[in-house]
């Protein structure tokens, strides 16, 4: 059984896709979302879907502590794998070396174009004639790990910048889950091996 971990720290769309994706899977769980904003529509999201929470404050608490406190919660509950979906923090070098399992992330743009924050509005700004999402491992530098998918849509300037919001989103929405279930997949066929 792969043990799924989602980050978040906001709206939560990929996470409700996620969620929808592995709800009632026989062979893959989301066993924890982690969140750093009390505010954030994530979490009501968590909720629905029965997923525990750890919510974590970088105001009360350093960060070192916080991904302390977060290493703590991936061991509790034997995570095997974590999926960054708008987890709005970078963490340090540290933290990455203690981590024992694969960390992914999505990112809206074609890489390494556009990395770090607003990266839809830079693409359009630019008059870019294609956009797109890129699913990669997170390392340390910031947008620059290992890219596992990217898919493109044509950006289709006249329609405005939210039409091509959503585009990306869709794209999003489309391949995440499905990028999740192979790496679950591959996940399982590994834990099959090793018994
Ligand atoms: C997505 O665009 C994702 O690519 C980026 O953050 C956004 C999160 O959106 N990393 P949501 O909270 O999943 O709706």
């Amino acid at each position: 059984m792969a043990r799924i971990a989602i980050f978040a720290s906001g709206n939560g769309s990929n996470f409700e896709v996620l969620a929808q994706h592995f709800e009632g899977s026989s062979d893959s769980d989301i066993v924890l979302m982690v969140c750093d904003r009390q505010k954030a529509r994530v979490r009501e999201r968590a909720r629905r879907f029965n997923i525990p929470e750890l919510l974590v404050n970088y105001v009360k608490e350093d960060p070192v502590t916080v991904e302390e406190r977060i290493l703590g919660a991936l061991q509790a509950s034997a995570i095997d794998v974590i999926f960054l979906a708008g987890y709005m923090r970078i963490f340090n070098g540290g933290f990455l070396k203690k981590l024992t399992i694969p960390m992914i992330n999505i990112h809206p743009s074609l890489l390494p174009k556009y990395k770090g924050i607003n990266s839809i509005a830079r693409a359009f700004e630019a008059g870019d004639k294609e956009i797109g999402i890129t699913i990669h491992h997170v390392v340390e530098e910031i947008d620059s790990g290992t890219v596992i998918l990217q898919k493109s849509v044509k950006l289709e300037q006249k329609k405005g910048l939210e039409y091509v919001e959503n585009e990306v989103h869709k794209l999003e929405h489309i391949w995440y889950p499905r990028v999740a279930r192979q790496i679950c997949d591959e996940i399982n066929a590994n834990i099959k091996k090793e018994k």
